[in-house]
């Protein structure tokens, strides 16, 4: 990627040369490019030109108040899943009217604050949450507004873990079972029906599982039509994939442009509806990468290891669902490139980062995960006890931390030990 690009022989992240920010903020530390961040909205902003349609920033993928505050600016929406996100796109002075709540096990305290926000849309999953949502609506003297999320039980070809869409997860409610809840929707004192949501997984790079969704998902809007309710939005939810290795992302652009293609061949005008998507690692997933240093080589019989000090609970990734992520030399040396598993220090076989790679390696070298920037830090812990990374938004020359590395002390601040016994 062109935000991370070697000059002289450096890896640099946009202007700056990765050697200089380890040395200034230690490592592991996360690194994000501003202009890859507007790089990546651009292609949205492209798509929705004459559309009418409406990106909410799956900010799961990374919350950072840098990052809410870039997308915010460029005037993106939000998509939600927490109180907590509802505190971060607030704190940054974000609209509210953008913003749509997801989430299978939202909590009336939640929904509360949402409210009392004026988020867009509940993205509602089952019908005890819609009994909950009216309840607390009817409470504050307001009026919910909701899409159900309905499950189109498509296989979006991706990772187990995160298909999300098929019937057997537990995400939404059954495509069959939608127009009866919409029927109890419409039937509860503190809800407006306004929409349906769907979200069929992550990493996609297909078109066909979106239109294939988009099919019952129309099928479904026709239904409720006849059935008397009025569908103003269809939310597809986000999953464009991008490159970790040899994928072919899906252009924003294509994807709305077949599905305004597949609308227009029932006969109804596309912009009559607005369509929302909620991209979450396609906007910031190739923004950032992980830079870490090796600590030690290592020579074992089951082969090289180079002992890093990032580690699975700074990305999680290749732990939990043995994701690929590319690993760039920092400074590249000339040379025998043996094979190295890159592992991290804590006490876990399954504490790895990268398996198998040809490097040049020598103890102190630095080394850069790529596509770090999306279920990275946001999925970060602090096991073992270890502060986690700062991380750095780099923009052309300049650079700003954007959180501070964690410390020992902070991390220990809400524990306490009981009083002795007599
Ligand atoms: N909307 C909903 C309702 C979601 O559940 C998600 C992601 C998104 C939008 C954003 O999806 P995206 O555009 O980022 O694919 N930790 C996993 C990914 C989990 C995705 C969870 N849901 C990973 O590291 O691959």
């Amino acid at each position: 990627a062109p935000w991370f690009s070697y000059r002289q022989g450096v890896l640099h992240a946009g202007d700056v040369a990765l050697p200089k920010l380890a040395e200034a903020l230690g490592t592991p530390l996360y690194v994000y490019s501003r202009a890859a961040l507007r790089a990546a909205w651009q292609g949205y902003q492209r798509a929705l030109e004459g559309r009418n349609a409406l990106v909410c920033y799956g900010m799961k993928a990374n919350s950072n108040l840098a990052v809410l505050k870039e997308f915010a600016r460029l005037g993106a929406g939000f998509d939600i899943v927490s109180g907590g996100e509802l505190a971060r796109v607030l704190a940054v002075g974000a609209d509210p009217g953008k913003v749509v709540f997801s989430g299978v096990g939202k909590q009336a305290w939640e929904m509360r604050a949402a409210l009392e926000a004026g988020v867009l849309c509940f993205n509602v999953e089952s019908q005890a949450e819609l009994r909950r949502l009216s309840e607390v609506a009817v409470e504050l003297g307001r009026t919910a507004p909701v899409s159900l999320r309905v499950n189109p039980d498509v296989d979006p070809k991706t990772h187990p873990y995160i298909s999300t869409g098929l019937k057997e997860n537990k995400f939404g409610i059954a495509i069959a079972d939608a127009p009866e809840a919409y029927r109890l929707a419409r039937s509860l004192p503190g809800l407006a029906v306004v929409g349906v949501d769907c979200h069929i997984g992550s990493q996609i790079t297909e078109i066909s599982p979106y239109l294939d969704a988009l099919d019952k998902v129309l099928d479904l809007v026709e239904h409720l039509a006849a059935d008397g309710i009025e569908i103003r939005h269809l939310d597809l939810g986000g999953g464009l994939g991008i490159r970790y290795s040899d994928e072919i992302p899906l252009a924003p652009a294509d994807l709305l442009e077949a599905v305004h293609e597949r609308i227009r061949a029932r006969g109804i005008d596309p912009n009559a509806r607005r369509i929302i998507l909620e991209p979450g690692r396609s906007l910031v997933g190739n923004a950032g990468i992980l830079l870490t240093r090796v600590e030690y080589l290592k020579a074992a019989e089951a082969g090289r290891f180079a002992i890093v000090d990032a580690a699975m609970n700074d990305l999680l990734r290749p732990t939990l669902y043995e994701a690929w992520h590319g690993v760039l030399p920092v400074v590249p040396r000339e040379g025998e490139a043996p094979t190295y598993d890159i592992v991290g220090p804590i006490c876990e076989s399954g504490d790895w980062l990268a398996r198998g790679r040809p490097l040049s390696l020598e103890q102190g070298d630095l080394l850069a995960v790529e596509s770090a920037g999306a279920y990275a830090m946001v999925m970060a812990s602090q096991y073992n006890t270890r502060p986690r990374a700062a991380e750095v938004m780099v923009d052309g020359e300049r650079w700003y931390v954007v959180r501070e590395r964690e410390t020992v002390a902070a991390l220990m601040a809400g524990e306490s030990v009981l009083p002795d016994r007599r």
